[in-house]
């Protein structure tokens, strides 16, 4: 039999190599690298013929199957998770949700399968990471101790597997908490570690994908964000799931990074109160909740977050500097747009922040990602330097350019349906183009100031006090 050999795995991103080393090389991550054994034994000489005989010719099927009536879905009835999963589990499927310690996964889990269970499906929460009890107490306290759930604490993958595949009624759903602290026993490297995680959700999901099993994967995240270990995880997977939040804030997002079954950028929004997690049917009154009137370096930001448009406070704070290099921080946002977005002011509208701290924040602590937060950003800096606050029922979206042009982005109709209905009656919005039919900035009783350039919105909020000649758009006109 062959030597089982031994091999250095990256523990970041699971590159392998034959020798150990300080630093990942693949990667550039330092002390990652771990000693672990190879899985296989050795490769395959040859698929032509050979001991194991030839492949049989697969199967083939066409696209378009017997039963074509769309993906039978198991919606929890909680609508903020069924919408993030695109409508509810696919039976099957696999999906991994990640987020950091302390969170809210296994509460958010325990919940949802709560939900399926008293809906009528059978479903088993293994928890490697805490007792039976706790589990029960965590339960309790949520008011959901009545409801029909399965629990085991283990972490063995051998006993889990047998658990799916016999016993009664067949299995719905399965969570596995977290994927981090299950071995299989024929793997020698140490639960966490990259071959453990892989193999472990490799037979999982096989067992999974053969019985119709849906199954809920908890992975662990590292500092700086991204599934512990193995990002290999991800592409085993259907669906990953991002569960995020600052943990001084009382709300969590839910967010779909991947899904082969439905839209991903979906989010849903929960709080986190003393009996679990609540849904926030509407997120953009919550994050607006704290807002104060007349204060220069804040602009409101009609943002979408997959299909649903939300609305956030952009803050800036532009403060003279010591010299030196001035300070750029940003929470929430890219630093490298807000650079941009900086330097396309100073290039094409000539403002100055050269000799000033620029400090920018997402009140509430969400992360914005899209492109459109440029102008609500831009409206902040430039309010936040002339000392001029803009006016309290204005809204911002567009996305801006080098050039200093403002360019349209996806969706305006809905933003600004949204904007209306939390009680704005101003947004300033990208001028459409112009076969673009409905497409157009139309949103009920909003006036929506249709601009061009990035110089317009200088002109709108520079006031007389920021040493840059104050113009209204009319007068500019005219
Ligand atoms: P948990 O689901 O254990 O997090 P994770 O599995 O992601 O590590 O959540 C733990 C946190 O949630 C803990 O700090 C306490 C808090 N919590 C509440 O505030 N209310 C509740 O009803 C529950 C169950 C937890
Ligand atoms: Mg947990």
């Amino acid at each position: 039999m062959a030597k089982a050999q031994r091999n250095y795995v990256c523990q970041t991103c699971g590159a392998v190599s034959s020798k150990w080393a300080g630093k990942c090389e693949s990667c550039g991550e330092w002390n990652c690298i771990a000693e672990e054994a190879s899985e296989t034994a050795a490769p395959p000489k040859g698929l032509g013929g050979g001991s194991r005989g030839r492949g049989r010719a697969l199967p083939l099927v066409g696209l378009k199957g017997e039963d074509s009536s769309g993906i039978p879905r198991q919606a929890s009835g909680i609508a903020e998770f069924d919408r993030v999963t695109g409508g509810g589990l696919v039976p099957g499927s696999a999906l991994l949700i990640g987020g950091d310690p302390g969170i809210g996964k296994s509460t958010l889990l325990l919940q949802a399968m709560c939900a399926l269970a008293l809906k009528g499906a059978r479903c088993l929460y293994v928890s490697g990471e805490e007792a039976v009890d706790q589990v029960r107490l965590r339960a309790d306290r949520l008011n959901l101790a009545h409801a029909p759930v399965e629990l085991a604490s283990a972490t063995n993958v051998r006993d889990i597997v047998a658990t799916m595949e016999d016993g009664g009624a067949p299995v719905g759903v399965i969570v596995i908490d977290s994927i981090q602290t299950m071995y299989v026993d024929t793997v020698e490297s140490a639960p966490g570690t990259v071959t453990q995680v892989r193999t472990s959700a490799q037979e999982i999901i096989r067992i999974a994908k053969k019985r119709g099993i849906t199954v809920l994967f908890v992975g662990h995240v590292t500092k700086d964000g991204q599934i512990a270990g193995p990002r290999v995880l991800e592409h085993m997977v259907d669906t990953v799931l991002y569960f995020e939040g600052d943990r001084s804030h009382q709300f969590r997002i839910l967010r779909a990074v991947k899904n082969r079954f439905g839209p991903t950028d979906e989010i849903g929004v929960f709080e986190m109160a003393g009996e679990g997690l609540v849904q926030v049917e509407n997120p953009s009154a919550l994050f607006l909740a704290q807002r104060q009137a007349n204060v220069p370096g804040s602009a409101v930001l009609c943002g979408l977050e997959g299909t649903r448009p939300v609305l956030v406070e952009v803050q800036a704070l532009v403060a003279p500097s010591p010299p030196g290099t001035p300070r750029r921080a940003v929470i929430g946002w890219d630093a490298n747009r807000l650079a941009m977005v900086l330097a396309v002011l100073e290039a094409r509208c000539g403002m100055q922040f050269s000799g000033s701290d620029v400090f920018l924040n997402i009140a509430g602590g969400i992360r914005i990602g899209e492109p459109a937060a440029d102008l609500a950003v831009a409206a902040a800096l430039i309010s936040a330097q002339s000392g001029e606050p803009i006016p309290h029922d204005t809204v911002f979206f567009g996305e801006i350019g080098l050039g200093g042009e403002i360019r349209p982005v996806a969706q305006p109709s809905v933003r600004l349906k949204e904007a209306g209905k939390l009680g704005f009656s101003r947004a300033v919005v990208p001028a459409a183009k112009k076969n673009d039919g409905g497409g157009t900035a139309k949103g009920g009783d909003i006036k929506a100031a249709e601009i061009k350039v990035l110089q317009d919105v200088v002109d709108m909020y520079s006031g007389y006090r920021g040493g840059v000649r104050a113009m209204s758009p009319e007068a500019r006109r005219a």
